[in-house]
């Protein structure tokens, strides 16, 4: 019968190389790994460890044994988090060795102590690619002005704020890796700050700046791997085209503003300048999917 391993126990014993090494034999022989993930633990520490959700163990169960017995239906159920943990249990070694940048969330731009200009972005894309990646073997560093809603083992989080903020993250992590996907939805004007609340009475006119590109002016490298994002309401193609030369990317992924916290997306996927473009729709999953097979 299938076989799921949820481990729970102490950070060091969780880490210790026999511990993974078993775990990654149980992996390569079919069995599932759920978790761990980082919170308290029974001895009183704080670290990852911790048994995910009993929840989760159980719809990841009923999800397991849906394939044997397909009226088992509790996953229609489950809450669209839980059912995106699920689609990714399965152990998948293809992106082993691999160190992935991705950045999600949409930056966001102070204009006082208060308020800022932002955008739509729910993240739920760049998380996703995150998290599949983490999945399939991979290192991932994630730069997210959305937090994770949950630890993921092979994800390293960094949490920005401002599209400063991540250009400076990426210029110091993009040397280290060999893939980027540059999902986050970057302001593209931004202004000085003031340092207080600006009074109703004072009125208010912005002077906005372009931002830096993050992507166009990154550090590369020999044989780092690109893949750009570009959002258009007209012609996404011709503009992805445009964009993926002057980006200087291997791969633009084209989508329109309708995909902005959609639970289901519809994408173009160029890669090289005569390539057939390639469009998939479906959940988020799915699109991070198509995504992660251009890695
Ligand atoms: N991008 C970036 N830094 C910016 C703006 C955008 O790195 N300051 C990245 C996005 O993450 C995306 C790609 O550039 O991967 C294209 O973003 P898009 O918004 O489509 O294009 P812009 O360059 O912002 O051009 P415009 O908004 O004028 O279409």
């Amino acid at each position: 019968g299938p076989k799921l391993i949820v481990p729970s126990m102490h950070t060091e014993m969780y880490q210790n190389p026999a511990n993974q090494e078993n775990l990654a034999w149980l992996k390569t022989h079919g069995a599932k790994v759920l978790g761990p993930v980082s919170g308290d633990l029974a001895c009183g520490d704080t670290g990852l460890g911790r048994m995910v959700d009993p929840s989760l163990v159980i719809a990841t169960i009923m999800s397991m044994l849906n394939g044997i017995h397909p009226s088992v239906t509790l996953r229609d159920h489950l809450h669209p988090f839980e059912n995106s943990v699920l689609c990714s249990a399965e152990p998948n070694t293809g992106f082993a060795q691999k160190r992935i940048l991705i950045t999600a969330g949409g930056t966001r731009e102070a204009l006082d102590s208060v308020r800022y200009i932002g955008n739509h972005s729910s993240g739920q894309l760049g998380h996703a690619l995150a998290r599949l990646a983490a999945f399939a073997g991979a290192d991932v560093s994630l730069i997210t002005t959305v937090s994770l809603p949950y630890d993921i083992p092979g994800v390293t989080e960094i949490s920005v704020t401002s599209t400063s903020d991540m250009a400076a993250a990426v210029a110091e992590i993009v040397p280290t890796v060999d893939t980027v996907i540059m999902a986050a939805a970057v302001a593209d004007f931004t202004m000085a700050a003031a340092p207080e609340k600006i009074k109703r009475e004072s009125g208010l006119s912005l002077d906005l700046q372009p931002t830096a590109d993050i992507l166009k002016t990154m550090p590369r490298h020999d044989g780092l791997r690109v893949i750009g994002f570009c959002l258009e309401d007209g012609d996404v193609v011709a503009v992805g085209r445009a964009k993926m030369q002057a980006k200087n990317t291997d791969v633009m992924v084209c989508n329109t503003s309708a995909s902005f916290g959609a639970d289901r997306r519809t994408v173009t996927i160029l890669e090289g300048a005569d390539s057939v473009p390639e469009t998939v729709s479906g959940t988020v999953d799915a699109v991070a999917r198509a995504i992660l097979r251009r890695v």
